[in-house]
């Protein structure tokens, strides 16, 4: 049978199958964790008392929580260096940049699969491996050598023709899907491209589409490995890694859609919801306060050559900000060497350093109000660190141009061919370590044990903690940010903040009334794969989320960590009493206050059944 380039890498890595779940299990090669999910992670593998890690490689990150203001973020990252030395595991030293960049440059190999702590892996899926993001958990089993499991995913057959006109960028590219798929569009589907337009597209730029699949809720997207990766492969030393890949001719996919390059212009996703999609020309006139451009999505040695080409010359407007923060040493080795640097700086560019930085509200929080344009891949409410500020996410051409003019503007039509591409990229190892096996793991004072949980039982009565809307994002469960970050490693102190964007009282609502239940509309825990959205609301008492529907990763961290996903819409306000009661074939919901009971079939498998049963994954150990 003619297969999908998806499914020649699932099935060339396929454990085993539950067709009647429509799940199956896949062999993991390779891992990657950044430091804000990390520490969980690698807390929960040495609670598995393994000797070293059983994938063929795995990598650590530093990129997150970078300010060291106090002792907890310099804790966590010793634990994480000594961690990984001790446990055969790569470590990447904050500094060396952003983990999906850095991935794409040194680590990601064709058809390799590839599982990270990170809702932004599948970004290594540029380069035509199928790289997907978990929570900490799952990176945690994976790197002990046990499979994943996912559904079997649907593929969605992107076909690209013709190519890009001068001034739209592979941002526009995937922002315009969004626009068409949405933010729930991609749930359980894996997002392939072919077709003529692919060979006119870079890694880099492939890289990008890939990073905003995660905003589509796609469990990956991939492309294929071709000349160009070849390519790109040679000039990082990495020419051995090749293989070419691709799907077979004629292979069906389970939706078709094509998206002609030629007729695509600069779009932005508006505030607060990356498919909320405008086209650049309906913008025009909106005036800019600060311009950002970084982040996993846009941050290779590609965008800053375009924003160079924009810049040189001129000055930003001086009402507006400019932050860039080119996202590995490589890339700010490269600038450097290049003159590119210097073009950036005399425009009136504040550097930051290669990190995520503003993308997770760590630092540039906007004014009150402000407009911040942004290369990122989010902009959901709060997660800038300033509640009322607009963000809109936009090509690195946009937010160069805009930061120039002053207001939004399209750069459409524009050449910028300023720089060379044709570049040798240097090998950065710097701030890379290889394990040696030797160290003693360094737990400081803001290292806490993970809290165990018991089982929540096949009956309970429980109250409305909060009752929300369509879309919440795992940035309103549990925010990110300077105050936040650096207590991801201690459960007790971060639950203090779960929901405290949107309902201060959530916290302290669940300390005072016991046993909970969370209440939500569609998409429930989208946005990134940070386990903390279920661990906390636990801690707090949170025995079952009841939604119309979930995202991939958030619904897996729930089950997890022993609380029940149910997939009904029922009406409920704050406080009402809610009884529960579930088994192998139904899952019954009364509320008791309004009087109305729920009742569905059971749509757990048998595994995920007797993990909620047994209190989480972690008991199962
Ligand atoms: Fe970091 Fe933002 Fe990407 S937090 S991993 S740059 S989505």
């Amino acid at each position: 049978m003619k297969k999908t380039l998806t499914y020649k890498i699932l099935d060339a890595h396929k454990v085993s199958e539950d067709l009647e779940n429509n799940k199956m299990s896949i062999r993991i090669d390779q891992t990657l964790t950044q430091d804000a999910t990390g520490t969980m992670a690698y807390l929960e593998f040495l609670s598995f008392g393994i000797d070293k890690v059983k994938t063929d490689l795995s990598v650590s990150y530093v990129d997150h929580n970078t300010l060291q203001n106090g002792f907890m973020n310099a804790d966590d990252h010793k634990f994480l260096q000594t961690v990984a030395d001790k446990y055969g595991i790569v470590f990447s030293k904050a500094g060396n940049g952003i983990c999906h960049q850095v991935n794409v440059e040194r680590f990601a190999v064709p058809g390799r699969t590839i599982l990270g702590s990170d809702s932004h892996t599948p970004t290594s899926s540029g380069v035509g491996a199928l790289a997907i993001g978990a929570g900490g958990l799952d990176v945690a089993c994976a790197m002990a050598g046990m499979p994943f499991t996912i559904v079997r995913p649907k593929v969605v057959g992107v076909k690209l023709i013709n190519k890009l006109r001068n001034g739209v960028s592979a941002k526009d590219i995937i922002i315009h899907l969004i626009g068409l798929m949405t933010v729930k569009g991609g749930v359980n589907k894996v997002i392939e491209y072919y077709g003529e337009g692919v060979k006119t597209l870079g890694v880099p730029e492939r890289a990008t589409i890939c990073n905003m699949g995660a905003e589509l809720g796609a469990t990956s997207s991939v492309f294929p490995s071709d000349e160009v990766t070849l390519e790109f492969l040679k000039l990082q030393g990495r020419e051995e890694d090749y293989k070419e890949l691709s799907r077979d001719e004629d292979s069906i996919y389970d939706e078709d859609i094509t998206i002609d390059l030629a007729s695509l212009e600069p779009v932005a996703s508006c505030p607060n919801s990356p498919d909320n999609v405008k086209k650049v020309s309906e913008l025009k006139d909106i005036k800019v306060d600060q311009v950002l451009i970084g982040s996993c999505t846009n941050s290779s040695y590609y965008d800053f050559v375009k924003v160079a080409s924009i810049l040189k010359g001129k000055k930003v407007h001086k009402d507006v900000s400019l932050g860039i923060a080119p996202g590995s040493q490589q890339v700010l080795q490269m600038i450097t060497k290049n003159g590119i640097l210097d073009v950036l700086l005399e425009a009136g560019a504040r550097i930051l350093e290669s990190a995520c930085g503003p993308c997770i509200g760590m630092g540039q929080s906007p004014a009150t109000d402000a407009v911040s344009l942004r290369t990122f891949n989010r902009n959901f409410y709060g997660r800038s660190g300033t509640n009322s500020a607009k963000v809109y996410l936009v090509s690195p051409e946009v937010a160069a141009l805009s930061a120039v003019n002053g207001y939004i503007s399209s750069p459409l039509g524009m050449e910028l061919n300023e720089f060379s591409m044709d570049v040798t990229y240097p090998k950065c190892d710097s701030l890379l370590y290889k394990p040696t096996f030797k160290s003693e793991v360094v737990m400081g004072p803001n290292i806490k044990p993970i809290p165990k949980f018991k089982p929540i039982g096949l009956e309970f009565d429980a109250k409305v903690m909060i009752s929300l809307e369509d879309n919440i994002t795992t940035d309103h469960i549990m925010p990110a940010g300077a105050k936040v970050l650096p207590y991801r490693s201690n459960i007790e102190k971060i639950s203090e903040f779960v929901f405290s964007n949107i309902d201060e009282g959530f916290s302290k609502r669940c300390l005072d009334n016991g046993d909970g239940v969370i209440v939500a509309k569609t998409n429930y825990g989208q946005g990134s794969s940070r386990e903390h959205a279920a661990i906390a609301p636990r801690y707090l008492g949170i025995k079952a989320v009841i939604a119309s529907s979930f995202a991939r990763i958030h619904k897996k961290n729930l089950i997890n960590f022993g609380i029940l996903p149910i997939e009904l819409d029922i009406e409920a306000d704050l406080l009402d009493e809610i009884k529960v009661s579930w088994n192998k074939d139904t899952i019954k919901v009364t509320n008791v206050t309004k009087g109305k009971t729920y009742e569905r079939d059971c749509d757990l498998s048998s595994e995920e059944y007797n993990l909620i049963s047994v209190g989480g994954l972690l008991n199962t150990f």
